[in-house]
């Protein structure tokens, strides 16, 4: 196998995507390794939940510098100094310039759980409820300048069921992110994929996989 992509994640929070593609990451065929893990928030809980797995973790709280530019380029030297290779953002809660988005364009990912494009940004579920949809899902994309924007790599769907409320379908989705992010990484991570245009095509006799990871509907 030629030599595993050196992934770096950017958190803000709890971090449960982060730990699936830490614990993906464990298998040796799997093409990637991660390499740092970087909070913008002191004390996130991903923070040791990485630690506790091995991985080193820097903390560059945004609140400390003057800018957002300021604050990107301490961010861009962390993951310089840590050889990354490619970035995934893991419920990273920051909007970057596109000064950084361009840096790693077509090397940093992201992952949003809605079918995108429908229901970009905050508050994905309620809105996805109040609009009445009858399958929701998650993506994971290739970051652009545009919040939740950008080429689609992988999703997954899953029902919306009667009496769903925001924190139950958030559940449900959440356990279909935590399958499709590590499938997503090794997409990109393998050469599996490319962007094109401003699309992911596969390459030569590769294959998508399942599109629909939807996990068994509930009895009843
Ligand atoms: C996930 O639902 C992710 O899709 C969104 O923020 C949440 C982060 O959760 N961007 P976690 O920190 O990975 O547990």
């Amino acid at each position: 196998m030629s030599a595993r992509k050196r992934v770096g994640i950017l958190i803000s929070g709890r971090g449960s995507n982060m730990a699936s593609l830490i614990e993906a990451a464990r298998a040796p065929d799997y093409p990637a390794e991660i390499v740092v893990v970087v909070s913008n928030r002191p004390g996130a809980p991903g923070l040791a939940r990485a630690a506790e797995a091995g991985i080193p973790t820097r903390t560059i709280d945004h609140k400390g510098y003057e800018s957002r530019e300021a604050f990107e380029r301490a961010l861009h030297m962390a993951l310089v100094d840590a050889d990354v290779e490619l970035i995934c953002n893991a419920g990273f809660m920051r909007l970057l310039t596109e000064s950084f988005v361009e840096r790693w364009h077509d090397r940093q990912l992201n992952i949003h759980p809605s079918l995108l494009p429908a229901f970009r940004g905050l508050h994905t579920h309620e809105r996805a409820l109040q609009a009445g949809v009858r399958i929701a899902g998650c993506t994971v994309h290739f970051v652009r300048t545009e919040m939740d924007a950008g080429p689609i790599i992988a999703q997954a769907a899953v029902p919306v069921l009667p009496g769903d409320t925001p924190d139950t379908l958030a559940a449900r989705i959440l356990e279909a992110e935590h399958r499709l992010y590590p499938h997503a990484l090794r997409l990109v991570a393998s050469g599996a994929v490319r962007v094109a245009g401003e699309t992911v095509i596969f390459a030569k006799g590769e294959r998508p996989g399942p599109a629909l990871f939807s996990p068994p509907l509930p009895e009843g």
